[in-house]
């Protein structure tokens, strides 16, 4: 039923490392993790970086952002002094790169396609033909929010597989699914219920957790029927938590 990983290194390294860079993805690594969440958008020139903000400010300094910056220049940008001293200098990674590191590495990916909005189509396609281009797609379960990034990931790499992420769970959570031929519903675990994990599991799709930190709450929605989550307290909940 869930062939993937169960417990997600949560932004490459959670809490312990400046999310969404490669310093992130050794770190995860390092804790034993096999399985990363990231998120990944286009440059200015159509190239996919990762980066969870599309404006910067917060994790590399700037006034623009990432739609309207090449990959050149985003590719040089510190990802890391936000975080600490001791990342300063860590750069801004391209979504191949990381691919060619969690591929060398046997890390499963749970990639976030974050289209800068106005660019959901392009970045489900261009995400999906590298993704295929680096033939990463074993080890890869595509994610968004976005429905239309999705169905553009489908109709590029249909036999990648995809989870629909959302929020709160909306009445039509099935026919979704169903449309994107998914096979699983990426939800926020505060909103979730035992009852509503039910009847996806019922319907016969996974239910994938977002972003679970405490352990006891980790077991509680497990013990739901919940398949996997990801988690930024990957020093207080190992990769061998769910057996
Ligand atoms: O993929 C799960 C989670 O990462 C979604 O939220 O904002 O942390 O990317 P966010
Ligand atoms: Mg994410």
């Amino acid at each position: 039923m869930w062939p993937y990983p169960k417990v997600v290194a949560h932004r490459g390294g959670g809490t312990l490392a400046p999310e969404n860079t490669l310093a992130a993805m050794q770190c995860g690594f390092r804790h034993g993790f096999r399985a990363v969440e990231f998120d990944v958008m286009l440059s200015k020139d159509g190239i996919p970086v990762l980066m969870h903000d599309p404006l910067f400010g917060r994790t590399v300094r700037g006034e623009s952002g990432v739609a309207s910056t090449t990959a050149h220049d985003l590719l040089r940008m510190d990802a890391g002094s936000w975080f600490s001293n001791d990342f300063a200098g860590t750069l801004v990674p391209s979504y191949q790169q990381v691919l060619a590191f969690c591929l060398e590495h046997g890390i499963w990916m749970n990639v976030e396609i974050k289209p800068v909005p106005g660019f959901e189509t392009e970045t489900g396609r261009v995400v999906a033909q590298m993704t295929r281009q680096m033939q990463a797609g074993a080890q890869v379960l595509f994610s968004s929010f976005s429905f239309d990034a999705l169905m553009s990931a489908r109709e590029s790499a249909p036999e990648i597989p995809r989870g629909y992420l959302t929020d709160q769970i909306q009445s039509d959570w099935q026919q979704r699914l169903q449309t994107l031929s998914a096979i699983a519903l990426h939800t926020n675990h505060r909103h979730l219920t035992a009852g509503l994990t039910a009847q996806i599991k019922a319907a016969g799709y996974g239910v994938f957790c977002y972003t679970v930190n405490a352990p006891e709450r980790a077991r509680e929605i497990v013990g739901w029927g919940v398949d996997a989550f990801c988690t930024d307290r990957i020093d207080l909940i190992s990769h061998d938590f769910i057996t």
